[in-house]
């Protein structure tokens, strides 16, 4: 199959490069042009380059706006192709992108991914898969390719409410990580023996101790950037308002992420949103 990747950031590079050692052709498109320069992959000067002769078309980009622009140009010149959108962009965004495929006439698959960095470049992420049953068989040997597991779960759009309902979970725990790892470094409790204590218990998520071990050395490579982390609260919260729930755990997550992005925080990886909790 040939498939175009559009957005090799974080995620997208190993993605491709995955589907490149599954045997498929891939071409990658990315806006700053450096990145799209992998080994074995055509990098693609044009969305439209890109995408001409693809089966399939993932896009792997920032947010919304982002997919909203390159799908738009990429529709124009995709043909028979399908869109398989794999970034996290919520449930409004989703819907949008979904108008503008059907009135384009291209096949929409929303399948936004659990995973970060590490399992992308394992290829063992697990696929949030959503769409129209008659193009499953097109895309799935994409997402076997990038994913251990892909979970079709009706109807598209239903992955990325399903995907913003996990990271309301997993923010929420890494911002009480992050609390619970400051308040222990002023009441003079070694944080080690916080981790340490609830480690294999049930209350210790061994995310705790990925996420913890970083809050401890006071060093965040990203592997899932703070500033994208900020846009799912945002995500999360936007869709909760729509429908009069009130998520004010989650606000205040976003709270404080705000406040260590505002910091220049914001590329690093997402326990960084310690540095909103610790005095200045
Ligand atoms: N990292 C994770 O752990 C993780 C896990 C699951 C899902 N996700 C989701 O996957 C998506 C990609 O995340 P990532 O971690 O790969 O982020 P990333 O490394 O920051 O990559 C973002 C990509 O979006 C592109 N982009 C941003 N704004 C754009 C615009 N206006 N027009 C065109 N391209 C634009 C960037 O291009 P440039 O290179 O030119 O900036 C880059 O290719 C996000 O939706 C994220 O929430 C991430």
């Amino acid at each position: 199959m040939r498939v175009a990747v559009l957005g090799t950031g974080i995620m997208g590079a190993p993605m491709a490069r995955n589907l490149r050692a599954a045997g498929h052709e891939v071409s990658a498109w990315n806006r700053s042009p450096e990145k799209a320069a992998l080994d074995g992959i055509d990098a693609a000067g044009s969305i439209a380059e890109a995408v001409s002769g693809a089966d399939v078309v993932v896009t792997m980009l920032a947010d919304g706006d982002a997919v909203e622009a390159v799908a738009g140009e990429a529709f124009a010149a995709m043909d028979g192709a399908v869109l398989a959108q794999m970034s996290t962009i919520g449930v409004a965004a989703t819907e949008r992108v979904a108008e503008r495929a059907r009135a384009a006439d291209v096949p929409f698959v929303d399948a936004p991914v659990l995973g970060t960095k590490q399992p992308a470049e394992q290829g063992a992420l697990i696929v949030l898969a959503s769409g129209p049953d008659d193009v499953r068989d097109r895309v799935a040997p994409v997402f076997d390719a990038v994913g251990a597991k892909t979970l079709w779960l009706g109807d598209a759009g239903a992955g990325s409410r399903l995907k913003l309902v996990i990271n309301t979970w997993l923010l929420s725990l890494t911002e009480g990580l992050a609390e619970a790892i400051a308040l222990a470094g002023e009441l003079g409790v070694d944080p080690q023996t916080f981790l340490d204590t609830i480690d294999g218990g049930p209350i210790g998520a061994p995310y705790a101790q990925l996420k913890g071990k970083l809050m401890i050395d006071g060093d965040f490579p990203p592997s899932f950037p703070l500033d994208l982390a900020l846009k799912d609260a945002r995500l999360a919260l936007a869709a909760a308002e729509e429908r009069g729930l009130r998520l004010g755990a989650l606000a205040a997550v976003a709270e404080q992420m705000e406040r260590a992005v505002e910091a220049g925080h914001g590329s690093e990886d997402m326990a960084a949103t310690i540095h909103a909790s610790r005095p200045a």
